[in-house]
């Protein structure tokens, strides 16, 4: 699954417009496609009629932590179209940063929401709020792709460097490290204005900048107005045009697809350089050995803060029921009653999911990375 995040922190550049149709056009092209309205102004939401959706089915009830509230990913999905998909919002996702402020690991919980649920879509569509605050964050630590809309408009460029740096924190801080790509939108050729921002925009993003441009368009307003998108509004308009384009070039985009398979792989490097292979002290059980109704997950990692297990026996979640117990050797254990039988899981060590190095077992999942597999 790709995951494409639209942000930007300017209000009005385009985000939604993008959101919907791009999401549109890469279904019409034959791909499962999941849009999330992760804006608490619930405009894609309503730009895809989708606003009479029951208020307890929207990406809120997804990622709160309040027992009552909370939903499965999959149960809050509504069907738009042939092969699109979405996840609507509403005013209670404002409310969302505030609940989850002393919640450990509240920046990755969509990521994990995700993840976790194995939803089956080719591509997720994440359209963001006009801010660069905790929801954006989740939304870039969760996407393999960030298109930035930057419209023609004179002070356009100017919070695009915050953005960035959001970025690179994310890739400093969890080694996570999306592609990022500006696409120009609102463009209006008859405008000298729009052509000289346009260089500007090339000269700031370089290589980073979509061939395709988002032309002014009114029908793209239009038919945001009466809740479908541009595609099905007129298929034959600039703005449709503009979106097809634009989904074939994402469609083209290689090296996205891995979710997080690059952040899995620094991470086995990391820790393979890290940690240099030792004997294992036989009073330490092997990883993830079986044992009386239940298997035994231990990781070799002496410098971690903190060390999970997650799995399709406990839902991938991350809590007091997986962390993993540090022994005085440095490794960390956990014995976890599980029925005998088959079962894919995870590390997350210090934030990072990976792979069982201590276990060959392996197998692909939805996101066509790979998950350890246990079978007792
Ligand atoms: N290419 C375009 N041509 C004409 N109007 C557009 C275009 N892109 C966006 N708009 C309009 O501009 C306004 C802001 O766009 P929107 O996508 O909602 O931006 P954002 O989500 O970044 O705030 C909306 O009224 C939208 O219909
Ligand atoms: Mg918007």
């Amino acid at each position: 699954m790709k995951i494409v995040a639209i942000a930007n922190q300017k209000g009005g550049c385009g985000k939604t417009t993008t959101a919907i149709n791009l999401s549109s056009a890469i279904a019409r092209l034959g791909k499962k496609v999941l849009l999330i309205d992760l804006d608490p102004q619930a405009h894609a939401t309503f730009g895809l009629g989708a606003s009479n959706a029951p208020l307890d089915k929207s990406i809120y009830n997804v990622l709160t932590d309040n027992h009552e509230k909370r939903r499965d990913i999959a149960d809050c999905v509504i069907s738009v179209s042939e092969n699109l998909d979405m996840i609507p919002s509403n005013i209670l996702l404002s409310t969302l940063e505030q609940e989850l402020k002393d919640t450990e690991g509240a920046v990755s919980k969509l990521f994990e929401s995700i993840y976790a649920s194995r939803l089956n879509y080719e591509y997720t569509i994440i359209d963001c709020p006009p801010s660069l605050g905790f929801l954006t964050f989740n939304a870039l630590r969760a996407a393999g792709i960030v298109i930035v809309p930057v419209d023609m408009g004179a002070f356009s460029l100017m919070g695009v460097g915050k953005l960035l740096g959001m970025i690179e924190l994310i890739k400093v801080k969890i080694n996570h490290a999306p592609q990022v790509r500006a696409l120009a939108t609102l463009y209006d050729r008859r405008l000298k204005y729009s052509e000289t921002m346009l260089n500007e925009i090339k000269t700031f993003f370089k290589d980073q900048l979509l061939e395709t441009i988002i032309r002014l368009n009114v029908t793209l307003k239009k038919s945001v107005a009466q809740g479908i998108s541009v595609l099905q509004f007129d298929s034959k308009s600039n703005g449709a045009l503009d979106h097809m384009a634009l989904a074939q070039e994402v469609i083209r985009m290689e090296g996205a697809e891995e979710f997080k398979q690059a952040l899995e792989e620094v991470a086995f490097k990391q820790e393979e350089a890290a940690l240099p292979v030792v004997p294992r002290i036989p009073a330490i059980q092997p990883a993830a050995e079986p044992v009386d109704r239940g298997a035994i997950f231990s990781v070799n990692a002496p410098e971690a803060k903190e060390v999970y297990v997650v799995g399709d026996f406990n839902h991938w979640k991350i809590n007091d029921a997986s962390r993993l117990v540090k022994l005085d050797d440095g490794s960390w254990q956990k014995k976890l009653a599980l029925t005998p039988g088959k079962y894919r899981y995870k590390f997350v060590v210090d934030g990072e999911w990976m792979l069982d190095i201590q276990n060959a077992e392996k197998e692909q999942n939805p996101f066509g990375t790979y998950d350890s597999i246990k079978k007792f």
